[in-house]
């Protein structure tokens, strides 16, 4: 591992499509209740949206689509929503994973899934093995995910895999023991919603992504905003660190 070039390290080549995008999908409740309905109608359409993302970006040729589904502090919510949530992963899995599949679709879910029901467990585990080698559009859905957890079970795994390196770690050494070792750093966030946090997604990854926040509700997060963030990603100037006018010569 190790291979990808890291945005504090090397420069990235820039691509006019995005390689990785990564997504809060954000608004779900406020989408419902402003359509007088209860909270989770608005997790269950985001499932259309994230139905629709996928087939946009396999179609635009992003090579990874990264979207956080329930972070580590989502188990804070009232426990009703947080069974449905659960239940709704658990049925979106049974339900996509085949068609995931037969589009080439590699299906990989970061986080801790200590915390999830075995039967769940068990669907994630099957889902991941069925796509495992397929080789189009890499699908990672973080759940039970925080970037603070990422970085402390990357350190400590990377300390109990080199002991004899202590004090003399080096980038490289520990994003290789990132949940998402298997990918690049994301080229484009996306966060819906209007609301203008990380919330603990991906730390270490977002080190030099380019931002996007839209006040579009996940549900309504259709093909047209999409198009526009891809456009204003488009227009971004990506320097890691050089000037403009090195970038011209
Ligand atoms: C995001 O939508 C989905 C999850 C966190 C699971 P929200 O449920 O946070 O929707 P708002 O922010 O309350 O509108
Ligand atoms: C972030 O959304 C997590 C997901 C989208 C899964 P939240 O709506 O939970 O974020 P905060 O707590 O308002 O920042
Ligand atoms: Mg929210």
């Amino acid at each position: 591992m190790g291979f990808f070039k890291s945005s504090t390290q090397d420069i990235p080549l820039f691509n006019e499509i995005p390689k990785h995008i990564a997504v809060i999908m954000d608004g779900n409740g406020r989408w419902a209740r402003k359509r007088f309905l209860p909270r989770v109608a608005g997790h269950k359409r985001g499932v259309e949206t994230v139905r629709n993302m996928v087939k946009q970006c396999a179609v635009l040729g992003v090579d990874y689509l990264t979207l956080f589904a329930f972070s580590s502090e989502n188990w804070r919510r009232p426990d009703d929503e947080v069974s449905f949530l659960m239940g709704l992963f658990m049925d979106a899995l049974k339900r996509e994973v085949t068609k995931l599949h037969d589009n080439n679709i590699r299906l990989i879910l970061i986080g801790d899934r200590s915390r999830f029901s075995q039967p769940l467990i068990e669907q994630i585990e099957a889902s991941e093995k069925l796509t495992a080698l397929n080789t189009g559009l890499i699908l990672t859905i973080a759940a039970n995910y925080g970037g603070r957890w990422d970085i402390l079970q990357a350190t400590n795994a990377m300390q109990k895999a080199t002991p004899h390196k202590i004090g003399t770690f080096e980038e490289a050494d520990l994003s290789d023991y990132l949940a998402m070792n298997y990918a690049p750093e994301p080229d484009l966030f996306i966060r819906t919603g209007g609301e203008k946090r990380i919330s603990n997604f991906l730390l270490w990854q977002l080190a030099y992504t380019e931002f996007y926040f839209t006040d579009t509700l996940w549900p309504d997060f259709n093909d047209e905003p999409f198009k526009l963030a891809i456009q204003s990603y488009q227009q971004r100037e990506r320097r890691f660190g050089r000037t403009s006018e090195q970038l011209t010569t």
